[in-house]
């Protein structure tokens, strides 16, 4: 995709990128990607989270009409990550290089907020046929929100509405944004509160997310809306 999409060159991507083959059911493939390519002694700084589940299906269910292959999938692949960060803090490897625990960006989706995020056409798909996949949203964040810097740092929660594979750039994002965690706190910034729109290309998104949480910086502890 590197190539073929963006014409980077195959030594540039041999020299900056470090693929490893696994599953999010292997514990050992999760903890080769958490290693510093860098410094085996440590852990990375950042880790970027797009696990989604595979094979949706319609299944004989008023409840819940639409399924996938793992139901749990995000919420299971979260808790491996946590596990790995334990079984290398046995190893002695606790730290990024930088001293600081890694901060986790985690794509999640739109509804989970009592801010309304949501046009009112997608309520049926969110609320009925994809109930199964948010709840394991939903299941992922409080799991991320509850860990209090036990493995993370901090967090990033990006709430994209429908993905496309249709770019229309970065510039035409609207970015909206919550705090995770609802607290009274004296100086924090008051949140805008969350976009609505219908969809967002997948292209926008990780590019939004490396130019601002992971150049930028500064979006630690909040939920992101990003929507056309
Ligand atoms: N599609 C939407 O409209 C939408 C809307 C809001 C949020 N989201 C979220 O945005 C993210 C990307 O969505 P997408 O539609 O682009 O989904 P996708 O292409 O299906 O991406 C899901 C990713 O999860 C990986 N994965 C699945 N099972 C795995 C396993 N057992 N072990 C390791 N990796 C596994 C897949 O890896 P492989 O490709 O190697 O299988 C893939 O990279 C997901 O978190 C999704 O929930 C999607």
């Amino acid at each position: 995709m590197l190539q073929e999409k963006h014409s980077v060159p195959a030594s540039t991507i041999s020299s900056n990128l470090t693929t490893v083959r696994g599953n999010i059911y292997d514990i050992e493939s999760i903890k080769s990607t958490l290693i510093s390519p860098n410094n085996p002694n440590h852990l990375v700084d950042t880790i970027v989270s797009g696990m989604g589940g595979k094979e949706p299906r319609f299944q004989l269910s008023l409840i819940n009409p639409m399924t996938i292959e793992d139901p749990h999938i995000c919420e299971t692949s979260m808790a491996s990550i946590f596990s790995a960060i334990d079984a290398l803090a046995e190893k002695g490897v606790h730290t990024a290089v930088n001293g600081t625990k890694p901060l986790l960006v985690s794509v999640s989706t739109i509804s989970l907020d009592q801010k309304r995020d949501l046009p009112y056409l997608y309520y049926i798909l969110e609320f009925w046929l994809l109930r199964v996949m948010r709840d394991d949203k939903l299941k992922t964040e409080l799991l991320i929100k509850a860990d209090g810097g036990k493995h993370i740092r901090n967090f990033v929660l990006m709430r994209p509405s429908l993905l496309t594979d249709q770019p229309r750039g970065v510039d035409k994002l609207q970015v909206g944004w919550v705090w995770g965690i609802k607290k009274d706190e004296a100086g924090r910034p008051k949140e805008p509160g969350p976009k609505i729109g219908y969809a967002v290309a997948r292209d926008d998104l990780g590019a939004w997310i490396y130019d601002h949480v992971i150049k930028e910086g500064g979006w630690e502890g909040k939920c992101v809306s990003l929507v056309y």
